[in-house]
């Protein structure tokens, strides 16, 4: 089995200090294998934000792997933005934008979807869609689990505008086998499998809100634990009460079949 924390949009530089203690606590006592990082670490990419993103997650006591969000390229400086967008994720937070993970069960496949062209909307390009493909091909056992900032669809009542490529990436990504898209950027939880979709069935996407910031909209700061056990997965909500610290809220699991995600009951 491989375990997963879900974290996004901390925004640093608003984020709500009194809450960090507790997500922390949260993640130990979970025992994730790795903790998914799904991107917009600070607010506005400066490197006092980035510092202290880096300084949260330098305390996390498991393997931390990430991508980066919309928020974490420079949005007024012009030139940073059009010439080295990624340089103070890459200084502070990781070089590499694009991670590869194996584990026993799961294969975790970054996506950089940031556009400096762009102020919010992200995009995937060809080879990004097809440098998935061949991994979730290579049905090796291991789940392929993609992390992207951007989540790949969304409700219609979603103000954002859904990121160039997305409907491409999962029309190519259906013909590839059954994924899991874990991802952030609406400040608000989900899961999704798109068994209502023709040619969809084999996606089944997660996203969570802000796990630590005062940009939740409305919306619980959480994060999700996510057991992937071959092509089982149960997935758990924890949000998180001023007077009680994260604690589960919702539980889903979810099979892959031949005809696409299942949902299951859960024990
Ligand atoms: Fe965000
Ligand atoms: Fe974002």
């Amino acid at each position: 089995m491989t375990r997963l924390a879900l974290i996004a949009d901390l925004h640093f530089g608003r984020e709500i200090e009194d809450l960090l203690p507790h997500l922390l606590v949260a993640i130990e006592t979970a025992r994730p294998d790795h903790i998914v990082i799904a991107g917009d670490f600070v607010q506005r990419a400066r490197a006092s934000q980035f510092r202290r993103a880096r300084a949260f997650v330098d305390r996390l006591q498991a393997p931390w792997f990430s991508v980066p969000g919309n928020h974490d390229i420079p949005l007024y400086n012009i030139l940073a933005r059009l010439f080295w967008p990624r340089a103070a994720y890459r200084r502070h937070i990781s070089q590499e934008t694009e991670p590869t993970v194996q584990t026993d069960t799961a294969t975790l496949i970054g996506i950089d979807t940031t556009d400096p062209l762009r102020v919010q909307r992200g995009r995937i390009n060809g080879a990004q869609i097809d440098r998935v493909c061949a991994e979730i091909k290579k049905d090796d056992g291991r789940l392929a689990v993609i992390i992207a900032h951007h989540p790949f669809h969304q409700n219609l009542e979603v103000e954002k505008n859904l990121m160039r490529g997305a409907a491409g990436a999962l029309e190519a990504w259906s013909d590839c086998g059954p994924h899991v898209i874990l991802s952030g950027h609406l400040h608000s939880f989900l899961v999704e499998p798109f068994v209502t979709r023709k040619g969809g069935g084999q996606t089944l996407q997660v996203h969570c809100g802000s796990s630590t910031s005062t940009r939740h909209r409305g919306n619980p700061n959480d994060l999700a634990i996510i057991d992937i056990l071959g092509s089982k997965i149960n997935i758990s909500r924890h949000t998180f009460d001023p007077a009680d610290g994260f604690k589960p809220h919702s539980h889903y699991s979810y099979a892959a079949t031949p005809s696409g995600w299942k949902l299951k009951p859960v024990l």
